[in-house]
């Protein structure tokens, strides 16, 4: 059984003091839940959020980093640095990374060998655009990327990352892919990890659907076979919705 994580994607969003609000808010509402929670806020509030999930069982994700160690890379944030501070999770290759910032699959599986080298857990963004929806080219979409992303991987190393299917035309936009279209993905994707990693890594990987979920949504989307929780962008600045989402997904 592949536990839910559910992850917080905090984009650039929350000082240091909204952040620790909002985690004295929601720590104790998650004490006894099964899913696995995680918050990915800013790089200036990893410190503080880290410090303030001490005793949780709320992981924390960084949203970006660089694959080296160190080095001459003004504006760049390590692995290491990652690790550090407390950090399990790190979001690759969001769709927003790729458009605004010229992040490709190549970039993408560097940092992805450089997480896994360092005991960070990478959660791997794939998803298609509209006009590439529009044009029947979804799942060559998705596979390039995944494919991309994974290359020189170990079936191990696969079985233990977590992808997460988003959408680009759902992504902050209110429209979220039905519950049947988000499953027919996350099962292609499974099976295009199988036939390159084999069945044990394509069971094990888990892959979360992203875009506008809400506590609306959460339970229909949840309850697909091959849906294994979800990365949330803007229902998860506020409390009430993070924890519905939570809640819902059981
Ligand atoms: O990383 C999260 C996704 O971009 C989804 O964002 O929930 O605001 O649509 P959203």
């Amino acid at each position: 059984m592949r536990q839910l994580i559910i992850a917080g994607n905090w984009k650039m969003h929350k000082n240091i003091q909204e952040a620790l609000e909002f985690l004295q808010e929601l720590r104790g509402k998650l004490d006894s839940t099964p899913v696995e929670a995680v918050v990915c806020p800013p790089f200036t509030a990893l410190a503080p959020v880290a410090e303030a999930l001490k005793g949780s069982n709320i992981a924390l994700g960084a949203q970006n980093m660089h694959w080296e160690k160190q080095g001459a890379y003004t504006g760049e944030v390590s692995p290491l640095m990652l690790r550090e501070i407390g950090c399990k999770y790190v979001i690759l290759g969001h769709s927003e990374r790729r458009q605004y910032f010229g992040e490709t699959d190549e970039s993408v599986n560097k940092k992805v060998k450089a997480a896994l080298e360092h005991g960070l857990v990478p959660i791997i963004c794939v998803g298609e655009t509209l006009d590439q929806r529009e044009a029947g080219i979804t799942e060559q979409v998705v596979a390039t990327q995944t494919t991309g992303a994974l290359e020189g991987l170990t079936p191990g190393q696969v079985a233990g990352l977590v992808i997460a299917y988003e959408p680009v035309w759902a992504i902050g936009t209110g429209k979220t892919a039905s519950e049947k279209d988000a499953q027919q993905v996350n099962r292609y994707i499974r099976k295009v990890i199988a036939d390159q990693y084999g069945a044990a890594a394509a069971e094990a990987v888990r892959i979360q659907y992203g875009g506008s979920v809400k506590p609306g949504n959460a339970r229909a989307l949840m309850s697909q076979p091959d849906i294994d929780g979800a990365l949330v962008g803007g229902a998860s600045l506020q409390v009430d919705d993070f924890v519905g989402i939570i809640e819902n997904s059981l």
